[in-house]
């Protein structure tokens, strides 16, 4: 690891809790890795599920949340989720490890009707559209792992510190889908997703479940406009960066 380097997930973290519904008692957490997200979210909510395919990522888990959270080992892919059961799904960092489309469709079928999907994820690079933000990432990255090389230098450091597990984990690095792409897979699988980027090289993919039973795949035009109505997602105007 170099000195200016400094854990870009845990920054995201509040972003994606202020995006839980109210109310909010039951999450699932997708690619849960070591679990700091799943901790986090037991702190707020009922029960938390952490779902994470590496044996070694769940075991991290296991030692480091709290009886609230059940960690699973399993893949999010294969295993059978509960329909209509959760009332967010979140994800930090893993939605880039999945086939985009059946995931989308696949977690969305695991809302209960008016559930919130938060996902915080890698986009590919895109220079042509994204090189403002891209330089604002290179100069910001520096700027801030400085701040925090001085923060750390009396203790073991913050949040902003990586894990034991960072290593180790599993990572893909070089993701398939531009943010743009994601937006289009997003809003043709799930209507009314919106994915935008975030500075620090992320995207943020939201989609609320609508209250109207259609599961919201195959939207059936509605009679009366006012029935078709989604209730806001909390939260998802403001900035990228956390409060
Ligand atoms: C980059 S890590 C992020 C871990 C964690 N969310 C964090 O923020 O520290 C991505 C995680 O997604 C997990 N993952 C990838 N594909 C998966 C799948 N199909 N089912 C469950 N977990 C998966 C990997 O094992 C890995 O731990």
């Amino acid at each position: 690891m170099r000195l200016l380097d400094w854990d870009h997930k845990p920054y995201y973290h509040r972003l994606l809790l202020r995006q839980l519904p109210s109310p909010c008692t039951r999450v699932l957490d997708v690619g849960c890795g070591a679990g700091a997200f799943a901790a986090e979210l037991a702190r707020r909510v009922d029960h938390v599920d952490a779902i994470d395919r590496s044996p070694a990522m769940i075991e991290a888990a296991r030692q480091t949340t709290p009886p609230n959270v059940t960690c699973i080992l399993g893949d999010v892919m294969r295993d059978p989720l509960p329909p209509e059961s959760y009332d967010a799904i979140v994800s930090v960092t893993a939605l880039h490890h999945l086939p985009i489309d059946d995931a989308l469709r696949r977690l969305s079928r695991a809302l209960r009707p008016g559930g919130v999907l938060a996902a915080v994820a890698l986009p590919r690079r895109d220079l042509a559209r994204e090189l403002p933000v891209e330089f604002l990432a290179a100069a910001g990255h520096r700027v801030l792992g400085a701040t925090f090389a001085v923060l750390r230098t009396p203790g073991p450091g913050g949040w902003y510190r990586p894990g034991p597990s960072h290593e180790t984990m599993p990572k893909v690095l070089d993701p398939l889908l531009t943010t743009r792409q994601v937006r289009q897979h997003a809003t043709a699988a799930l209507p009314g997703a919106r994915v935008r980027r975030l500075v620090f090289w992320r995207y943020l993919l939201l989609w609320q479940r609508p209250i109207d039973g259609t599961g919201g795949h195959r939207p059936v035009p509605a009679r009366n406009p006012a029935a078709s109505a989604r209730r806001p997602v909390a939260g998802s105007g403001g900035g990228d960066a956390p409060k």
